[in-house]
């Protein structure tokens, strides 16, 4: 077995290992401040009055469709409106739509597995952990399972929006459309749950209000559209994440097929040692100070993650997979008032993803020749994922 197929994901925590020890506060024209270690990071995840999230004014002209989307983007909204938008989200995004939603997960695992039945490999990527997210939170916010290929030339044109201004032409040709598209689409089918409400998520925005008004287009289309993308790309992280390091570690992945039970604690301790978003980002309002580093006003700050995770002095032997470790403190799902609100979605979804898989097959091998990564700056995600599986 060769895993310096992983190569790309542990030199990025090599780097921030080496970081963190000898540089943990450092600026650089891509990323601005960066911090490193837990106590700072989670300093500025508690305080957004002086750590706003509204960092894409750093970096994008205003551009109409996606000005429209951003309104209700919860992820990049800072206080109040925040707080109203989230408001509305909790309201319909509650523990029992999440937890009502066990069997239908189930279901659809195994109609995707049922795909490769028959099949010694296949792509774990694209068999499972790719449709499975996005179809539940189709489903969930009620949108049609068949729009799914839609949904993916949206997602990435909202990525290539997410740190980076490109160039006009790319703007107005190909993401521009791609996000009207989209605009359009919720629209379209807020107006039908307004006509015919059912028991979904998009019904209950659809009829929600925020000072005791109905929602603007842009509330309406940010927060479903995050909805829609926020989601699937870190759920879909995890399931590759998880096979592969429990591939890596024989002993621990035979103890836990063998006592389901301890399945919870090993999401939780993959979460914590592979957080799929290693950054998050944030833009001083005011001149601040972290640790002797004076900050300037309207200065980037960027927050990795994944070295926050790994610092010896909150998690001991930080690098170690140990599913009995207590991983209280860990921010892959972020911290404070933007605290993923998925993240009870998120950790059922990988709990019947991978229950399945222990449940279909005796043996899951990762074939290490096939396997490629995304860019672990942006995500920490196996691009392909290919496995050998014995029934
Ligand atoms: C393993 C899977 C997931 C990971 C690692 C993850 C991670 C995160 C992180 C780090 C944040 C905070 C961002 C920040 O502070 O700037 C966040 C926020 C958010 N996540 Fe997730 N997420 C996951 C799954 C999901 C799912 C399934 C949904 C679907 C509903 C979702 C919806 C959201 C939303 C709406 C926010 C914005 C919350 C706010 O700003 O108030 N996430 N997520």
């Amino acid at each position: 077995m060769t895993t310096s197929a992983t190569e790309p994901v542990d030199s990025v925590f090599t780097w921030f290992r080496e970081m963190h020890d000898k540089n943990p506060i450092q600026r650089d024209d891509e990323y601005g401040w960066q911090l490193f270690r837990h106590g700072d990071i989670s300093r500025v995840l508690t305080d957004p009055k002086t750590f706003s999230s509204d960092t894409v004014r750093l970096y994008n002209e205003p551009q109409p469709d996606f000005d429209l989307f951003l309104m209700g983007n919860l992820v990049t909204s800072d206080q109040p409106h925040h707080r109203k938008l989230r408001q509305v989200i909790n309201r319909v995004f509650t523990p029992r739509a999440v937890n009502g939603l066990a069997d239908r997960i189930a279901r659809i695992t195994d109609s995707l597995l049922d795909e490769v039945a028959g099949q010694d490999t296949f792509d774990l990527m694209e068999t499972l952990a790719y449709p499975l997210p996005i179809i539940v939170i189709a489903e969930m916010l009620g949108l049609p399972a068949e729009d799914v290929p839609l949904y993916k030339g949206w997602g990435e044109a909202l990525g290539a929006l997410d740190a980076a201004t490109p160039p006009p032409e790319v703007m107005e040709n190909e993401i521009a459309p791609a996000i009207r598209e989209m605009n359009e689409y919720i629209l379209k089918h807020v107006a039908i749950k307004r006509e015919n409400p059912a028991d979904d998520l998009l019904s209950g925005l659809a009829n929600a209000t925020i000072d005791d008004k109905p929602l603007r287009d842009g509330d309406l289309i940010g927060l479903v559209g995050l909805t829609l993308f926020a989601g699937h790309a870190a759920s879909m992280a995890m399931v590759g994440n998880a096979l592969l390091t429990f591939d890596r570690h024989p002993e621990t992945f035979a103890a836990i097929r063998a006592d389901r039970d301890l399945l919870p604690g090993a999401i939780e301790e993959l979460m914590r040692l592979y957080p799929p978003f290693s950054r998050v980002a944030r833009v001083t309002t005011v001149e601040t100070e972290i640790d002797g580093h004076k900050i300037g006003k309207d200065e980037l700050v960027t927050l990795w993650v994944g070295s926050a995770n790994r610092d010896p002095e909150r998690f001991p032997d930080p690098d170690t997979f140990d599913i009995h470790r207590d991983t209280s403190g860990h921010i892959a799902f972020g911290q404070g008032i933007h605290f993923c609100l998925g993240a009870p979605l998120a950790r059922l979804e990988v709990k019947i993803a991978l229950n399945a898989l222990f449940d279909r097959f005796d043996r899951i091998e990762v074939d290490y020749s096939g396997l490629e990564f995304e860019d672990p700056m942006q995500i920490i995600c196996p691009r392909t994922l290919p496995v050998r599986v014995t029934r």
